[in-house]
């Protein structure tokens, strides 16, 4: 069973990339009636260069607050910070990739799909490096093959992995990731899970991730820490450290931690 030690609240600390300060979030209810509290009251702190995971049941705020670290929706009170500065609108440096299948650009090869955000990122790139850089990031999470192919022509999971590279590419200070393996199968699935890893591994551990999941075992396979969110409504129940993270899925450290969230889970409301 969690213990009070695992719940920690950790804003402030000093090699905080993102600090979550009191934050709580709102929706106008439905058909205009009261208003529906998606987080509330939530503080947390996303150090520089970890994989942080927000773990919770379905609808207990997890996209909610990581849309809002992007700065794609706006908090109603609280504040969020990155580097010191209030989130106020999306940036460049911090980048979405999420479940559907549908981020890439259609009209555009898998190569082209990943040039079209470098060059957004730093437009006076010259056309040789952008290129070199679109090919390194395609080749590193497997697509060299169908580097020339159109979204329509790939399965699920090269959508995905084309999404990721495209997000690796542009160098983020922090990459936002809302269940983007949520639709793969479960080879797939776990296949991501190791290979994200890897990548974050090549990237010299530098690139901070806040990764959204509903699954135990994608949790402890990928992150450094798990913040454990609870419904009615979306409240901040724990913050665990994880060792494990990247062994062997049925480790036994690893395993004993799965249950522990499990429990937590369970007692969620
Ligand atoms: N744009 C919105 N308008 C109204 N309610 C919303 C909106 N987005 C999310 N909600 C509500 O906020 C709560 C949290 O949603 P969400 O963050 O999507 O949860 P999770 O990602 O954990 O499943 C849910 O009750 C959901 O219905
Ligand atoms: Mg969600």
């Amino acid at each position: 069973m969690p213990n009070e030690q695992m719940i920690a609240v950790a804003a402030g600390t000093s090699d905080a990339l993102v600090e979550v300060d009191r934050v709580s979030i709102q929706f106008p209810g439905s058909r205009g009636r009261g208003t529906v509290v998606a987080v509330e009251d939530v503080s947390v702190s996303i150090r520089r260069g970890e994989k942080f995971v927000l773990l919770g049941p379905s609808g207990c705020g997890k996209s909610t607050l990581l849309t809002a670290i992007g700065g794609f929706i706006p908090v109603s009170s609280g504040e969020i910070r990155v580097d010191g500065k209030a989130v106020t609108r999306p940036s460049m440096n911090r980048v979405l990739v999420f479940q559907d299948f549908g981020q890439l650009l259609p009209w555009r090869t898998v190569v082209n799909n990943v040039e079209w955000a470098i060059a957004k990122r730093w437009p006076k790139m010259g056309a040789k490096e952008r290129a070199e850089r679109a090919c390194h990031y395609i080749e590193r999470v497997g697509l060299g093959v169908q580097a020339q192919q159109y979204p329509n022509t790939l399965s699920g999971g090269q959508k995905q992995r084309c999404a990721i590279a495209r997000a690796f590419a542009i160098q983020p200070e922090i990459l936002l990731m809302d269940e983007p393996f949520g639709a793969l199968d479960a080879i797939n699935r776990e296949k991501m899970q190791h290979e994200l890893n890897r990548l974050w591994d090549a990237e010299d551990k530098r690139v901070t991730i806040a990764f959204v999941t509903h699954d135990v075992n994608e949790a402890v396979h990928l992150g450094h820490r798990v913040m454990v969110m609870s419904r009615g409504p979306g409240r901040l129940r724990a913050l665990v450290d994880n060792p494990n993270v990247g062994s062997p899925p049925h480790d036994a450290s690893a395993l004993k931690l799965v249950d522990e969230l499990r429990e937590l889970l369970k007692d969620t409301p």
